[in-house]
């Protein structure tokens, strides 16, 4: 199935209280990773990059290659967006050029009028060429790419003004942060949440920062309007838990063991059931 854009799977999920996970790709073996578990478990799924890891995986237009291919050589049938995770507004463009089907467009550190003025543009032209789009209220904690936030809790009228542009999809920051939770996090604000979902009604919402949010936030969140989960680190500290293991225990020396097809398969394999556990908990699984 060639990619798709998030509407309708984020549609179908707000309405059927469940989430769709974005899982962060970094290169082959990651893609490959998701995307197999997505097939395996009949779920839909956003395959995420960031400008960061955009560049890392030389340039937009290979991301889009690569990841067609896969559709294809992988015969994966299930619902697949290729989504631009926390996009400048030139990234945003970059992307709708080389043929991502999703973008989100972050202009949370932007002055309320100009993030409205930005979000309005990129809307109507992702709307012509039939893309969804992610718009931020409301800074996410953390750091991602070297963008450092505070996490902040978004302000549930500025919310309804983003929304209200035709966004698919709203990001609104709920005290969640990217990365690993500190040992003093105050968890998140449902308080907030259940304020932005009463102005905004059938908006899909993100949650940024899925790594290490406990389950049952997780599924409060999801009952408050949470229709799209965003995971990162989470896939990346199982890659490197695995990778690790196979060193340490010596396989790399062995036979044919530094082989990277060889090496980099525990690692693989964990990111599957890192995404397999989380596809569980979001409620995807069987959604395709
Ligand atoms: P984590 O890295 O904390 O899982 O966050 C991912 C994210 O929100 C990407 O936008």
């Amino acid at each position: 199935m060639p990619l798709v854009n998030a509407k309708e799977m984020l549609t179908k999920a707000k309405a059927g209280h469940y989430a769709v996970g974005q899982f962060n790709i970094n290169n082959l073996e990651w893609t490959k990773s998701i995307l197999l578990t997505a097939q395996e478990m009949n779920s839909p799924v956003i395959l995420g990059v960031s400008e960061g890891a955009g560049k890392y995986m030389c340039g937009y237009k290979t991301v889009v290659g690569m990841v067609e291919g896969m559709l294809e050589g992988l015969n994966i049938t299930v619902p697949v967006a290729l989504h631009l995770d926390h996009g400048s507004y030139e990234g945003a463009k970059a992307c709708i050029e080389a043929g991502f089907s999703s973008i989100m467009f972050d202009g949370s550190h932007y002055p309320i009028d100009e993030n409205i003025a930005k979000t309005k543009e990129l809307v109507a032209i992702c709307e012509e060429k039939g893309l969804s789009i992610e718009a931020e209220v409301g800074s996410i904690g953390g750091e991602e790419d070297g963008v450092v936030g505070a996490g902040e809790c978004a302000d549930p009228d500025e919310c309804k003004m983003i929304a209200d542009l035709g966004v698919t999809m709203l990001a609104a920051g709920i005290g969640n942060i990217h990365g690993k939770y500190p040992a003093n996090w105050a968890g998140l604000s449902f308080e907030t949440l259940a304020a932005v979902q009463e102005k905004t009604g059938t908006m899909p919402l993100v949650l940024h920062g899925g790594t290490g949010i406990p389950a049952d936030m997780i599924k409060k969140a999801i009952s408050l309007g949470v229709s799209k989960i965003n995971v990162n680190t989470e896939c990346q500290l199982a890659f490197q838990d695995a990778t690790r293991k196979y060193i340490e225990a010596g396989k790399d020396l062995e036979g044919k063991g530094f082989d990277p097809r060889k090496l980099l398969a525990p690692g693989s394999e964990a990111i599957k059931a890192t995404v397999r556990e989380k596809i569980e908990l979001f409620g995807s699984a069987n959604k395709a």
